[in-house]
């Protein structure tokens, strides 16, 4: 009986909790803490710099019309709104998504109408939606709990298999012009096995809940260029062959969309030649796509052309070619890296002077050794 009593108190003060998350977090402190840090969380005009610096630049905000938030400060709206109306990118930007309607400028996220009840997926469970119950045995002896005492979890959204739950945001992006700015291929979004979950949240050790023990949890933390990149530096592999009058290294890219895909990244290949001892620095190559006007590069929202496309597309083997004599014993040192902020835009930005911004981000580095 104390028991109940204690449940009952700590289930109410759940309701009245301050934010979607503070919630969350009693029973999923792991994730909750993981998705403080990741670039969802923090995709708001206060929290992203980048963005900030982008908006700041962008005509529409003279008239206060923040034309980002679909994506960037996501809101739901509920007719019971002390309960579970949300500001800003919480857990149900996402576990709400019941279906993605797609439309040629942007997708859009359709949520459910549905209190507290969350999307997920599980394998071997497809075909269950679990409200919270106590299963008692035929004997009376065993009680346990099935489900979550605090919502009711939907497991037969087949989007949040194929990973289709994130093209809503992720898919594509037009400027007034009807001029696609960024996108991020579907074929990323289809397979069960490997998709855009598989990758940027796997499953790694910790409890997903306090309530009932998991090994293991999907990273909330969703690795990418701002955040963890290292833990996909996996799905990219460098390769060196000799050839004719010099080498060649190969780059391949795993990821089913370009390696980057925002239009201010620029990614970069360098090279050393370490010749007994002495380390010599051979071209860098630069890989990027260039949106721009009148055949000069511009801001996205007035651009009508790609200028330039170097960029690493999807599952793509680069080869770049280098016309160096080697000599047996020689080693080269490759490194595949990155910029966040193409460094020609820093200024324009007013983000010149930024160390994170300025710092060339490594995602996978490799020696060879000239037999
Ligand atoms: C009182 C505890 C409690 C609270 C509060 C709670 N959950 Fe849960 N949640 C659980 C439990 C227990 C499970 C596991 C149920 C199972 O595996 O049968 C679960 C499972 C889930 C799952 C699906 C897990 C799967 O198996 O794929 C999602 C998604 C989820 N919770 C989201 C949330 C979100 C979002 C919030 C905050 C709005 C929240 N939960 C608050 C207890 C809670
Ligand atoms: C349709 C969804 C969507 C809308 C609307 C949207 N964005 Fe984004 N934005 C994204 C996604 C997804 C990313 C992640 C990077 C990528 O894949 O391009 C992103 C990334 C960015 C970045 C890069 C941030 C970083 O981490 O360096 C900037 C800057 C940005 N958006 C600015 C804006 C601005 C300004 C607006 C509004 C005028 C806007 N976005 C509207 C989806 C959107
Ligand atoms: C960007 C989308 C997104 C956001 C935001 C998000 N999740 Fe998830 N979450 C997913 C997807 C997709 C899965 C399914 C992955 C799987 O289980 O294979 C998942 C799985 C889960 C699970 C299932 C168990 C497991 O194995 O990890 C829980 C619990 C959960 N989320 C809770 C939360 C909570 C709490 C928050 C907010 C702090 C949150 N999620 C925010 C997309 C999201
Ligand atoms: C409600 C919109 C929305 C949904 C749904 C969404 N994202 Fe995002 N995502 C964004 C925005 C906006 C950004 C850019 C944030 C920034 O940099 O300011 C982003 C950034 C990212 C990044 C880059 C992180 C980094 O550190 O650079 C990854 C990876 C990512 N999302 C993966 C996913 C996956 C996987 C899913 C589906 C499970 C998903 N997203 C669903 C809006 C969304
Ligand atoms: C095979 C693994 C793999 C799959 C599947 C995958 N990605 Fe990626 N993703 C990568 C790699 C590798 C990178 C580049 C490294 C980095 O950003 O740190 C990347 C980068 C990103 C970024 C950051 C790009 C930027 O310019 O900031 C976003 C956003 C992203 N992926 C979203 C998605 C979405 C959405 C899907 C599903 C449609 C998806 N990814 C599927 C491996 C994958």
């Amino acid at each position: 009986m104390k028991k109940m009593l204690l449940l009952i108190i700590s289930l109410s003060s759940l309701l009245f909790a301050s934010s979607e998350m503070d919630t969350c977090k009693k029973c999923h402190p792991t994730i909750v803490e993981e998705f403080g840090d990741s670039m969802h969380k923090k995709s708001s005009v206060d929290d992203d710099k980048v963005h900030k610096a982008v908006w700041d630049k962008h005509p529409a905000r003279e008239s206060g019309d923040y034309k980002c938030a679909n994506c960037h400060t996501p809101n739901i709206k509920k007719e019971d709104a002390a309960k579970t109306d949300q500001q800003g990118f919480s857990c149900s930007s996402c576990h709400a998504i019941k279906d993605v309607e797609l439309h040629a400028q942007e997708n859009k996220n359709i949520y459910t109408t549905e209190d507290k009840t969350f999307f997920s997926a599980e394998a071997g469970r497809e075909k269950e939606k679990v409200k919270y119950k106590y299963e008692t045995s035929l004997l009376g002896l065993n009680k346990t709990s099935v489900g979550s005492p605090y919502h009711t979890i939907d497991y037969t959204n087949e989007k949040f298999y194929t990973a289709a739950v994130c093209m809503g945001c992720h898919s594509h992006k037009q400027n007034a012009e009807k001029f696609t700015i960024c996108e991020t291929d579907e074929k990323g979004a289809k397979d069960k096995k490997q998709n855009c979950i598989t990758c940027h949240m796997p499953k790694i050790e910790g409890s997903a809940t306090t309530i009932r023990m998991s090994e293991k949890h999907a990273f909330h933390g969703f690795a990418g260029a701002r955040h963890k990149p290292e833990m996909l530096s996996k799905y990219v592999e460098l390769g060196f062959e000799k050839t004719a009058n010099g080498f060649s290294v190969v780059v391949e890219n795993k990821a089913p969309h370009n390696l980057m895909t925002h239009p201010l990244r620029v990614v970069q290949l360098r090279v050393n030649l370490i010749r007994e001892g002495k380390t010599t620095a051979l071209e860098t190559q630069t890989f990027v796509k260039v949106l721009g006007r009148d055949n000069a590069p511009s801001m996205p929202w007035i651009a009508n052309a790609v200028l330039e496309d170097t960029m690493i597309k999807s599952e793509e083997k680069r080869v770049v070619n280098y016309s160096n004599a080697l000599l047996a014993k020689d080693k080269i040192e490759v490194q595949l890296g990155f910029y966040v902020v193409n460094p020609k835009a820093l200024k324009g930005l007013n983000l010149d002077g930024d160390k994170e911004l300025e710092a060339f981000t490594i995602l996978k580095d490799k020696y060879f050794t000239v037999e």
